[in-house]
């Protein structure tokens, strides 16, 4: 945190041509949330923050995406692509109204972390007008090149205006930039187009500041943290760093990962106390996992809760609206969506159950099926404490089975059933005595004939 007032404008008026989508770059999800979120929360974990966020024409998308994150967001236009100084300068009217720090930040650079924003802004308060980030890529091609005079930041070349000696140069530019907020109107209207380009670079605010007789810096910075995503390729890599990153806290948070490798996991994934998640398991956005759960093999998890002691899977799927209760099982081959699964009931094996309640220490017998939807419309089953559902029942809603009742095996329940009572629905059995015998001899007569 900081005393000092901050404006954040976030870019992401780029094309992204190079991802070959109809969706817009910074849409792209890693962790199951798009990479401008990633940014926004970054931000958003520094403290007051204001929050300006610049995007391309028709980009209306983008912008509710921001707003879905920082309802307070300010939107600005960016109709003609010409640089990120340019961009920049999109959000004048809020440059306008001054802060203390002035954050630039990529919205296609989604793993950076609000302590390396931190950073940046602690050269601010330490009495640097431009602030950016220097790392050392494996592969420094693409980046702007750092110009050092010792300890000090002289410039930024872009690599296609770099010579072959700049070229040479190991430590790059992380693209994010702080600048004083009481300077960077002045500094920005001075930057112009002369380059290879024709763009307006931000990354000519250092010399410019050094003109004006200001400081600038470089912070040391992990690749990790600015890596930024051009292709599905660098999307991928990204999304293995991130997940990287999301296993070793859930692990330090004291989760156990049998094999972290083989678990995948949303950016917003909670988990209680001793947790187990076996190989195998994918966590989609929105899940919640209680103490003392365990999340067998193979199960998939999308906007689910899992209560206390719950053991899930293994191959179980919880879809949206899923809520486990305390030490409930869902079993192999059992999928849960839009329903309430109270204390100690149980589903062990091969059921659905959609937009239901299922009440406490109830059970669910293999092959249930609650018939929710009827073509048109989905409706509701409720499933009473202690009750018990044979195998192979079809539950057609909206239906009600009371507290303690039993639905026979292969039942089509289409009418509530009231408590303690049993329903069943399937025709009498028939036996015939000695009837499959008559046929076996009646086909070995047939068989002998010449
Ligand atoms: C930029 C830096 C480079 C740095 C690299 C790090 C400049 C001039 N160069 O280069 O020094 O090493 O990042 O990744 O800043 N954008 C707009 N409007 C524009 C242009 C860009 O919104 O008119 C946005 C893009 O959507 C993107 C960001 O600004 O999010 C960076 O632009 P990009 O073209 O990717 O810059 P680089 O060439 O990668
Ligand atoms: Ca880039």
């Amino acid at each position: 945190m900081s005393a000092r007032s901050c404006l954040a404008i976030v870019l992401a008026a780029g094309e992204g041509t190079r991802m070959r989508s109809a969706l817009p770059k910074v849409l792209h999800e890693i962790g199951g949330t798009p990479m401008l979120a990633h940014v926004l929360h970054a931000v958003q974990k520094t403290g007051e923050v204001r929050v300006a966020v610049v995007v391309g024409p028709k980009q209306d998308v983008v912008a509710t995406a921001a707003r879905r994150v920082v309802p307070g967001a300010e939107i600005f236009e960016q109709t003609e692509r010409r640089g990120t100084a340019h961009a920049v300068l999109a959000a004048k009217t809020a440059l306008a109204k001054g802060a203390d720090d002035i954050l630039v930040l990529f919205g296609d650079t989604p793993l950076i972390r609000a302590d390396v924003l931190m950073q940046l802004r602690a050269a601010l308060a330490n009495g640097a007008a431009v602030a950016l980030l220097g790392f050392r890529p494996k592969d420094p091609s693409g980046y702007g090149r750092l110009l050092m005079k010792g300890d000090e930041l002289v410039g930024v070349r872009e690599d296609r205006d770099a010579t072959a000696d700049e070229k040479k140069i190991a430590l790059c530019n992380g693209g994010l930039m702080a600048l004083d907020g009481g300077k960077a109107l002045a500094i920005l209207n001075k930057i112009g187009n002369a380059n290879s380009k024709g763009e307006y670079y931000l990354t000519d605010a250092v010399a410019i500041a050094r003109d004006m007789g200001l400081k600038a810096v470089a912070i040391d910075a992990e690749e990790d943290d600015v890596r930024g995503i051009n292709t599905k390729g660098q999307l991928a890599e990204t999304e293995a760093v991130l997940q990287q990153r999301l296993r070793n806290a859930a692990m330090e948070a004291g989760v156990t990962l049998v094999a972290p490798d083989t678990v995948f996991l949303a950016a917003d994934t909670k988990f209680g106390r001793d947790v187990t998640v076996e190989p195998y398991v994918v966590f989609g956005p929105s899940v919640v996992v209680d103490d003392g759960a365990t999340i067998r093999s193979f199960s998939h998890l999308e906007g689910a809760h899992v209560g206390k002691g719950a053991r899930v899977g293994p191959y179980a799927r919880l879809r949206p609206g899923a809520d486990l209760g305390a030490d409930v099982h869902i079993g192999n081959f059992v999928e849960v969506k839009a329903a309430t699964i109270e204390a100690g009931a149980k589903a062990n094996h091969l059921a659905y159950i959609g937009d239901a309640r299922v009440g406490e220490k109830a059970n669910i017998g293999a092959g249930t099926i609650t018939c929710n939807y009827d073509g048109a419309a989905k409706h509701k089953t409720d499933i009473g404490k202690g009750a018990f559902i044979g195998s192979n029942s079809a539950l057609v809603a909206p239906v009600k089975i009371g507290d303690g009742a039993y639905v026979g095996s292969g039942s089509v329940i289409t009418a509530d059933v009231p408590a303690d009572a049993l329903a069943l629905e399937r025709s009498r059995q028939t036996v015939k005595e000695g009837w499959a015998k008559r046929l076996r001899d009646l086909k070995s007569l047939t068989a002998k004939k010449p």
